[in-house]
């Protein structure tokens, strides 16, 4: 049975379940980095199989107005079977039942579809979402 707790995994559990996505070969982050990182989530969960971690999900928040969900993932050999589904349904769970009145997130490619069945919507093309990346060097 899968068990879903509302905290953040230790880094040694998260790093595995991390560099699965490949993300970090954009970020290259080390790893006291993104434990710093995830340890300020605002809200977390983190599912765990036999012992092992294999999906997480977390939201920075201001507890009050906005919540913007970030890194939902699920180890590749145990995606397709609603894991994902119930990591966003429990984070989003988590932001409403702390007064959250809006909650946001960017979809990475392809997963339009997968948070439009857990109820997200698409901003509309004249309210895009932006990102200001800052210069190197
Ligand atoms: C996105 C992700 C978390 C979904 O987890 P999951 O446990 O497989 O999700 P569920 O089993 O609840 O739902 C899977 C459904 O979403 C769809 N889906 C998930 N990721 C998708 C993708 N990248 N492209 C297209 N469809 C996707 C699947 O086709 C499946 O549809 P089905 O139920 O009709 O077969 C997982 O694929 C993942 O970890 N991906 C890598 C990290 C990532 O991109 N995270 C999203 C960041 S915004």
């Amino acid at each position: 049975m899968i068990e879903y707790k509302n905290e953040v995994p230790d880094i040694k559990d998260y790093w595995p379940l991390y560099l699965s996505t490949g993300w970090n070969e954009v970020f290259k982050m080390d790893a006291n980095s993104v434990e710093r990182a995830i340890g300020n989530s605002s809200f977390a969960v983190s599912a765990y199989w036999q012992g092992e971690l294999i999906g997480f999900a977390r939201a920075v928040s201001d507890r009050v107005m906005y919540a913007t969900i970030y890194d939902v993932m699920v180890l590749p050999e145990q995606r397709g079977r609603g894991i994902g589904s119930e990591l966003v349904a429990n984070i989003t769970r988590q932001c409403k039942a702390a007064g959250v009145y809006s909650v946001h997130l960017f979809a990475a490619d392809g997963t339009e579809p997968f948070y439009q069945r857990s109820g997200f919507q698409a901003r509309p093309p004249s309210m895009p979402g932006m990102r200001y990346e800052a210069e190197e060097g």
